[in-house]
């Protein structure tokens, strides 16, 4: 199979998980493309083009719409950085209640200003030990923390994440609650369930993981503020779910006590340098997350391109047939619920007889599976004609297995 790499993916992992894998430019027609953040809006995508996948959740520098047109599969890989940013959040929390950023900020600056006084006002160096010493224990009570254990946290959106953070927060000794007004009851054991947004329980923190939508962009704002007490918000989905101008009213008025998030907002950051700490965008940035994102999409793409299977993907709904003992032909078809009719009176038209038929739509894309027993070589004369009706997007012959 062939595919460009973007992103520095590694291309021994990719051949882990496809063995047929050749690494191709853009030119050289390729079958897939796998990438993490580059911006494939503004590229000219090439016909030869079969799947994208994004070593990651969002695919918002794919463009969706455009790849559905063409019958182009984008895969992603929900929850493969889930755990990277349930940890980023638990350290956070523990920083925020243990003043850990201020601390150790606090040493290494006490530690700079004694070697100045060293250098510029001839202070004995063997003295700065105790001197160091002496001032911490002076100090060190401004940086007197809380435990973690037996305070409450309220988190918006019950996904990959929020529930992995909801399950260590309860292991950790808080009291959970949640709101995720699609999630599966299940998704609420040992969490008490929030109903509605207007009625939110008193909460040492509140953590935001919810995906940027036009319904939850903007969702923690002065109505939702107002109803806290001095609590920590922490955001590490996207800044955009935030109405900045609340949270800087709130952080003023005692609603909040502090706002962390994984998106640095120029404004708080600024007018609120005591109250805020941004990450910068950090919560899937480690060595596991990056791997699990890449053996995910690889694994979807390798079956995609033996079996036409399709799972994880943005634009086209699920879909499998079981293992394939004939031809197999993958059908993407775009807007049209009469081509299923038009296929079978062709498959009639060549005498091919299909074995096994798959069909799944999601919204306005198509997708078809069928095995056909012992095709003759005008097989190709019928995937031309397939290929040429209108709504088809894509046609694709898996051989017969040796
Ligand atoms: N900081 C980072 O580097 C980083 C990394 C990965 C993901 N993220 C962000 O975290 C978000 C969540 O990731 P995930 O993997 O858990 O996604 P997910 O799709 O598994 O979970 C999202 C959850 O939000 C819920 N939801 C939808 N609308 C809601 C609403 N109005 N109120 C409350 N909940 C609502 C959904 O029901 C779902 O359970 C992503 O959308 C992304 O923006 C950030």
């Amino acid at each position: 199979m062939r595919a460009v790499l973007l992103d520095n993916i590694s291309p021994d992992r990719v051949s882990m998980g496809l063995p047929s894998f050749r690494q191709v430019s853009m030119e050289e027609y390729p079958e897939a493309i796998f990438l993490r953040s580059t911006d494939l809006k503004n590229i000219d995508l090439p016909k030869s083009l079969l799947a994208i996948g994004r070593a990651g959740a969002g695919v918002d520098n794919i463009p969706v719409d455009f790849c559905s047109q063409r019958g182009i599969v984008v895969f992603n890989a929900p929850g493969a950085n889930a755990n990277s940013v349930k940890e980023l959040v638990l350290g956070m929390m523990l920083n925020a209640v243990r003043n850990i950023s201020p601390s150790t900020n606090f040493s290494s600056g006490l530690v700079r200003e004694h070697l100045k006084n060293v250098a510029c006002r001839g202070v004995d160096p063997r003295l700065v030990p105790g001197l160091i010493k002496k001032d911490i224990e002076k100090m060190k009570k401004e940086f007197k923390g809380e435990e973690i254990a037996g305070k409450s946290v309220l988190i918006i959106g019950l996904g990959a994440i929020g529930s992995s953070l909801a399950k260590s927060c309860i292991a950790l000794g808080m009291s959970v609650y949640g709101f995720d007004p699609y999630a599966l009851s299940e998704k609420f054991a040992g969490i008490t369930k929030v109903g509605s947004l207007d009625n939110l329980p008193k909460c040492d923190f509140v953590s935001i993981h919810a995906a940027s939508t036009d319904e939850t962009k903007g969702m923690v704002n002065d109505k939702f503020l107002d109803q806290l007490d001095g609590a920590i918000l922490l955001n590490f989905s996207r800044g955009d779910l935030i109405d900045a101008k609340a949270v800087a009213k709130a952080l003023v008025d005692g609603h909040l006590r502090l706002y962390i998030s994984d998106f640095v907002n120029m404004e708080l950051s600024r007018d609120f340098p005591q109250k805020t700490i941004f990450t910068p965008h950090l919560g899937a940035s480690t060595k596991e997350a990056e791997e699990r994102s890449v053996k995910m999409v690889v694994g979807q793409m390798y079956a995609f391109m033996e079996t036409g299977r399709i799972q994880n993907s943005v634009n086209f709904p699920n879909c499998e047939l079981l293992p394939r003992t004939h031809c197999r032909l993958v059908i993407s078809r775009f807007d049209n619920s009469e081509e299923m009719a038009w296929l079978s009176a062709l498959l009639m038209e060549y005498g091919y007889n299909a074995l096994q038929t798959v069909s799944k739509s999601r919204g306005r894309v198509s997708n078809s599976i069928m095995d056909i027993k012992n095709p003759d070589e005008r097989i190709q004369d019928m995937i031309e004609r397939l290929a040429a009706r209108n709504q088809i997007t894509r046609v694709r012959l898996i051989q017969t297995p040796a």
